[in-house]
């Protein structure tokens, strides 16, 4: 059984260092288990009216199949201004729309993020919050955070302490899937 894992970046910068941490998840994903990059760029802010008057864009009933269709969310945020970029809280708006039924409604989930000194802890600090409110499993520990600089080279995460932090922080997402399978499993009966 093959577990997918729908990761999404929180910048939208073509050299992104939260998209070199998805890269490197993606390279060092246990077997059995497959990680989907989502692009949350061409997301419309979101607008209750729109919502209401026209239903979901498209680009943004693709972003929801994605996330309800993945097993678990991997989520790489930088920090801006102590907290996440805007296009990261825009797209988390847009999936937990539905009440019961929004697509990151309990979904386990696994938070790492690059930045600057602090390697993104408020960010994350804040994300945890935003994330509480959709009842998603999110992972505790590891926290992935990883400062700019030196831990990258020509773009690439190369640093093993942080890679390793990854692979630990895979695992933990892992265990929180399988706990949350059997939870569903012993419900439905
Ligand atoms: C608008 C803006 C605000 C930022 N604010 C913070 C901040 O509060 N704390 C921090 O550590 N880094 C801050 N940074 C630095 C970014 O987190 C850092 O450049 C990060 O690498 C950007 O992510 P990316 O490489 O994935 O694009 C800020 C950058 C920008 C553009």
């Amino acid at each position: 059984m093959t577990i997918n894992v729908l990761g999404i970046p929180g910048s939208l910068r073509r050299d992104s260092l939260n998209r070199a941490l998805l890269r490197a998840a993606v390279e060092m994903a246990p077997k059995g288990v497959e990680i989907e990059v989502a692009e949350i760029g061409d997301l419309p802010l979101y607008n209750w009216d729109v919502e209401m008057e026209q239903g979901f864009p498209e680009s943004v009933q693709r972003f929801r199949d994605q996330v309800a269709q993945a097993d678990a969310l991997l989520i790489a945020t930088p920090e801006y201004n102590n907290s996440i970029p805007g296009p990261l809280k825009n797209a988390i708006d847009w999936a937990s729309r539905g009440g019961p039924d929004a697509p990151i409604k309990e979904k386990p989930a696994a938070l790492m993020g690059a930045a600057g000194r602090l390697g993104s802890v408020r960010a994350q600090m804040h994300l945890r919050t935003v994330l509480l409110h959709g009842d998603l499993r999110v992972v505790q520990k590891p926290e992935v955070l990883v400062p700019g600089g030196d831990n990258f080279t020509s773009g690439e995460l190369t640093s093993e302490r942080y890679r390793d932090q990854i692979r630990r922080l895979l695992d933990a997402l892992l265990t929180i899937v399988a706990k949350e399978s059997a939870r569903v499993g012993a419900e439905v009966g």
